[in-house]
Formats: structure tokens, C-alpha cells, sequence
């Protein structure tokens, strides 16, 4: 099989776009190729490009349009898009061109707590004012509408009455980086 390329769209603190690079290093058909990121002095740029990966800085016009972006993507053969960590909604051509070929990663168990807003510590803190037993993180396919791709795959935390929603993100954090990169090998080997 072509090794597939992978770029990965981030803009916060990265710790699950290194993680992903690290698992993925000496791949023998993934490699991450690239970090897209609307972001310029995000901790994430320099996190992948001491990896030596190149980071595509993008303003939010060009963003919104889409079509600047799918031709990066192209000019670099991406086969694959994996949302670390990206708080905007993506263009539809930029859907379009990778149908079935985005990969995002939620902190929570959707469809509880998807959705515009539903994002970072919001998530957490509404997991927490709701009295949960439990929260997790979902890995889904992205299509046109917010968080609701298909489910690649769910896992769950429980939670207690100590925790806060500073303990809920630690703790779905965990299971970001357990299980993210082996659900992107897997749904990528299995086309
Ligand atoms: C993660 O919680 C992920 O679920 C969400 O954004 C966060 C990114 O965290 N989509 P990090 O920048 O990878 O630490």
C-alpha cells in the first residue's frame, strides 16, 4: 500500500498532535506529514516543527474559504486530515475534498456535550454541572455538521463526586493519548 500522509489540523497546546507524531514515527505506511494551524503563536507550531514536520500557518479568510487550504493539501499529496485539537468548523470544499477522510477527536461521550460551543473546558465544566457519572472522548469521521461524523470509536471514564472539571480533562486527556493514534491507524489501514 502508499504510505498514507497525514496532516493534522491543530491549534491549541498539542499535546495530542506530538503524541500522534511520536506513535507514527517510522511508520511503515503512515506518516504525518504536515500541521495545518489558523493559529500563528500556538505552543503546537513549534511543538511539530521540532519534530521537523512543517507547520502551514493560515489567517481565518483563507481558512473559511477552503479552497487555499485543499490546494496545500493537495500540492502535498495528503491523503488524510486528523483534527487535534481544531476549534473551527471546516469549509465545505475542504469536507468535500476529504470525504470520509477526517478523523476528529471530542473530550466527551457524543452526542452529549457536541456541538457549537462545546469545546475545551466548557465541555468539562457542562459534564460537571450535569452531575455525570461518567465522560470519555469520542473519535468520529467529520462531515458538515458539527460533531456529528460517524463514531470511529468511544471510551469512558467514571467520574465521582470529587472530581472537577479541571480532574474530568486530565483524565479524558488520559484516554486521548491511549487510544487516538491507535483508532487513526486503525481506520486508515482499514481502506
Ligand atoms: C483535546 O481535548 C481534544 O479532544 C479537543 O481539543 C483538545 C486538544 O488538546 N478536540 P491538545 O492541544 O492536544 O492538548
Amino acid at each position: 500500500m502508499k504510505t498514507q500522509l497525514v496532516a493534522l489540523f491543530a491549534s491549541g497546546s498539542g499535546s495530542n498532535a506530538v503524541n500522534l507524531i511520536r506513535y507514527f514515527n517510522e511508520h511503515d505506511s503512515i506518516l504525518i506529514r504536515l500541521l495545518m494551524c489558523n493559529k500563528p503563536g500556538a505552543p503546537v507550531v513549534e511543538k511539530v516543527k521540532a519534530h521537523g514536520i512543517e507547520a502551514f500557518i493560515t489567517d481565518n479568510a483563507a481558512f473559511e474559504d477552503g479552497n487555499v487550504i485543499v490546494q496545500a493539501l493537495k500540492e502535498r499529496q495528503i491523503d488524510w486530515i486528523v483534527l487535534a485539537g481544531f476549534l473551527r468548523k471546516l469549509p465545505a470544499p475542504l469536507v468535500r475534498a476529504y470525504e470520509n477522510r477526517i478523523i476528529n477527536i471530542h473530550p466527551a461521550l457524543l452526542p452529549k456535550y457536541g456541538g457549537k460551543g462545546m469545546y475545551g473546558m466548557f465541555v468539562h465544566q457542562a459534564v460537571i454541572a450535569a452531575k455525570e457519572a461518567q465522560s470519555g472522548i469520542t473519535i468520529h469521521l467529520v462531515n458538515e455538521e458539527f460533531d456529528k461524523g460517524e463514531v470511529l470509536a468511544q471510551y469512558s471514564v467514571e467520574l465521582d463526586e470529587q472530581d472537577s472539571p479541571e480532574s474530568v480533562a486530565m483524565k479524558v486527556q488520559e484516554l486521548e493519548h491511549l487510544y487516538f493514534p491507535y483508532i487513526v491507524e486503525r481506520t486508515i489501514n482499514s481502506i
